[in-house]
């Protein structure tokens, strides 16, 4: 098979990426400039601080990419850029930017959906991962099980009815006044607690539908920090563990609808939690599952994944003109 080189844009929410990658599973070079600051003194993303951001950035980190691959438009064989879910503002400035740049390099442009771009990434960390396969997909802004059968071939087999997983680790760490982001803050505290402190509701376990759903036990977390009866590790280490059985409930759940499948990946800002991981891995063993979880920087929002998402594209049909340049960008 030839070898492709994509550019990918990524740009749907506090996270400006570009990276330029390989069909042959190389980052030639990459860049991701981190909005935090900007929206830290409002407590969250801002939606039209995140769009001017991504606009003030674009241009300058694509001149650099560029030049740390030695590359010149003409050498890349397709540009691919987020199209949505996400904020509008920042997924319309990056699509637009895309196909600016395939439209003056004569490219084709690849709109690539957020979610697939996080369910392909694995594949790109690991050459070994063949499909089907069972994707955990647990950030700030997601939670969810996709079966991934191959490009293309997503099927969303459970999702939360409220809130993300990283979303309820980010509130309890508000709640203890641990700052933010939440989560690597209440994974710390909660190694000094005892996670059978504190009695919390396990949301949704046992129910016949495989969703999630967390914002109760972020409120019986408020409740329990709000009675001071609790020290807050052991609040922290009973979240957590309360966390983790139902996402084993719900994965028990997904398998026992869906049938096997051969391999078991987790993705996403949570992640990075060893607790989480360790239970993952348990459990994929005592299911004949094999493991696997990208490293960090492919895990959380980057542009790789979306290069990537077009070069895997570009292999199942290497005669692929791109999309429209009138294909619109998606908040939803
Ligand atoms: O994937 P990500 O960087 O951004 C998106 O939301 O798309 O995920 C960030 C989320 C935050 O909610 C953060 O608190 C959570 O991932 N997170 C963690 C840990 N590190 C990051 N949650 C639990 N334990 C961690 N160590
Ligand atoms: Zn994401």
């Amino acid at each position: 098979a030839p070898t492709h080189t994509v550019l990918g844009i990524e740009s749907s929410c506090d996270e400006t990426a570009i990276a330029l990658v390989t069909s042959d599973r190389e980052i030639l070079a990459q860049r991701i400039a981190s909005q935090e600051a900007e929206h830290a003194p409002y407590g969250g993303v801002v939606p039209e601080i995140a769009a001017r951001a991504h606009a003030e950035r674009l241009a300058p980190m694509l001149y650099a990419v560029m030049e740390d691959a030695g590359l010149g438009l003409d050498q890349i064989d397709a540009v691919a850029a987020t199209a949505g879910p996400g904020l509008i503002g920042g997924v319309m400035v990056g699509l637009v930017s895309a196909k600016a740049l395939a439209m003056a390099a004569d490219k084709p442009l690849i709109a690539v959906n957020h979610l697939e771009g996080h369910a392909l990434s694995p594949r790109l960390a690991d050459p070994a991962l063949g499909f089907p396969y069972l994707l955990l997909l647990v950030s700030g802004g997601h939670c969810q099980v996709l079966g991934v059968a191959g490009v293309g071939r997503y099927r969303r087999l459970a999702t939360t009815i409220d809130d993300a997983l990283g979303e309820a680790f980010d509130k309890t760490a508000k709640i203890l006044g641990l700052g933010y982001p939440g989560g690597p803050a209440v994974e710390k505290l909660a190694r000094e607690g005892d996670p059978h402190a504190v009695p919390l509701p396990r949301p949704m376990k046992g129910s016949s539908e495989p969703h999630f759903s967390f914002a109760g036990l972020k409120s019986a977390v408020l409740r329990a920090h709000d009675s001071g009866e609790y020290a807050s590790a052991d609040i922290a280490a009973s979240f957590q563990q309360a966390a983790v059985e139902c996402l084993l409930d719900r994965l028990d759940k997904v398998l026992s609808r869906e049938g096997e499948f051969p391999a078991l990946v987790v993705a996403g800002g949570v992640a990075a939690n060893a607790r989480v991981r360790g239970a993952l891995e348990t459990f994929a063993a005592s299911r004949g599952m094999t493991f696997s979880a990208p490293p960090m920087a492919l895990c959380t929002d980057n542009a790789a994944m979306i290069a990537w998402a077009g070069c895997e594209k570009l292999a199942i049909d290497p005669d692929f003109a791109g999309d429209p340049l009138d294909i619109k960008a998606r908040p939803r």
